[in-house]
């Protein structure tokens, strides 16, 4: 009787688990099973098992953005002026790369509005090149580590092969969605998210 009890009780925590683990990313935009392009998976766009572009990471699997932006310290390229993680967002949301441009096929889905954040990258929040962080010779800015676990910075090469942290699209958002509006690594209420870097 007891034995069974505690077997029914991990049975039900299990399937609660999977409830919670799935309940993240299949509530939100990045939820693509129900465009025909997509196979009905939901993964698939963005991730595969095997034969995945190693130098991606993540076990990338969509088409990467090949674009030059206008940033805010003039021009800068996909290649070398982003970290990896933001070039993985911009794939998509540069508009450039077609959403249904993954597994080696080429599609011809585009994202649309202002999800589609275009080439100038000047009008958005710095990432990359334009966002090492903390600013050198600067107060203006909490330390690194006070940062929530979540908000991680990201690693970007400079022009001498030095490995900065900087912020990106990943700082503040995740693809997955952790229960926050706009995929928000954090809540921003009260500009929260804001604060947690500029002291102002
Ligand atoms: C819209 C694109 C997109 C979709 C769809 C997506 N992911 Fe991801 N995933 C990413 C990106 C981008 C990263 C890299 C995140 C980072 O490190 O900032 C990532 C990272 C990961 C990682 C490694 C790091 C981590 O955050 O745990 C795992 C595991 C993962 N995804 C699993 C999944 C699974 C499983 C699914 C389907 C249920 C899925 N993802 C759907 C974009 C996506
Ligand atoms: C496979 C293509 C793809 C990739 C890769 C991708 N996105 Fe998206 N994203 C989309 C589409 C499509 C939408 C929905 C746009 C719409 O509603 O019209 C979207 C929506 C969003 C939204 C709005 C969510 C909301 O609730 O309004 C955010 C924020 C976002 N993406 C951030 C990211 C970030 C950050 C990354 C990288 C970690 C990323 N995306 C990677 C395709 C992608
Ligand atoms: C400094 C934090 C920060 C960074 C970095 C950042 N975002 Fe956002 N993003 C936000 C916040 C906060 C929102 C919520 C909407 C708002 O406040 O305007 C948002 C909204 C969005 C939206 C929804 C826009 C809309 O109107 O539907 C998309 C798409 C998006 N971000 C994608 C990205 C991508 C892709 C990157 C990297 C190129 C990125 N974000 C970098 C903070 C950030
Ligand atoms: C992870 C840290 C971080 C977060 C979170 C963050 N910022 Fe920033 N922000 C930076 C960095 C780094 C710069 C680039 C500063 C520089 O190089 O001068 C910057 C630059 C700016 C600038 C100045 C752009 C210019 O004119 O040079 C504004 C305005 C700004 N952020 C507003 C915001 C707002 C609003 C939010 C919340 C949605 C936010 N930031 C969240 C780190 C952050």
């Amino acid at each position: 009787m007891n034995i069974n009890r505690t077997a029914w009780l991990g049975a039900a925590t299990l399937a609660v688990l999977a409830t919670t683990a799935s309940a993240q990313i299949v509530n939100t935009k990045h939820n693509f099973s129900s465009m025909a392009w997509s196979g009905g998976e939901i993964c698939k766009p963005c991730h595969t098992p095997h034969f995945a572009m190693k130098e991606a990471g993540a076990l990338w699997n969509h088409e990467l953005t090949t674009a030059t932006y206008l940033m805010w310290e003039g021009e800068g390229t996909a290649e070398t002026d982003l970290d990896k993680r933001s070039r993985l967002c911009l794939s998509c949301h540069d508009g450039t790369v077609a959403l249904d441009s993954f597994g080696g096929m080429t599609g011809t889905s585009f994202i649309t509005a202002t999800a589609n954040m275009g080439l100038d990258l000047e009008d958005d929040h710095p990432i990359g090149r334009d966002a090492v962080y903390p600013v050198e010779g600067s107060s203006r800015f909490n330390p690194a580590n006070t940062l929530p676990s979540t908000m991680r910075l990201r690693d970007w090469t400079d022009e001498n092969g030095v490995i900065q942290k900087v912020v990106s699209c990943g700082t503040c958002h995740t693809a997955h969605g952790r229960g926050f509006p706009y995929l928000l690594n954090i809540s921003n209420s009260a500009s929260a998210m804001c604060l947690e870097c500029h002291i102002k």
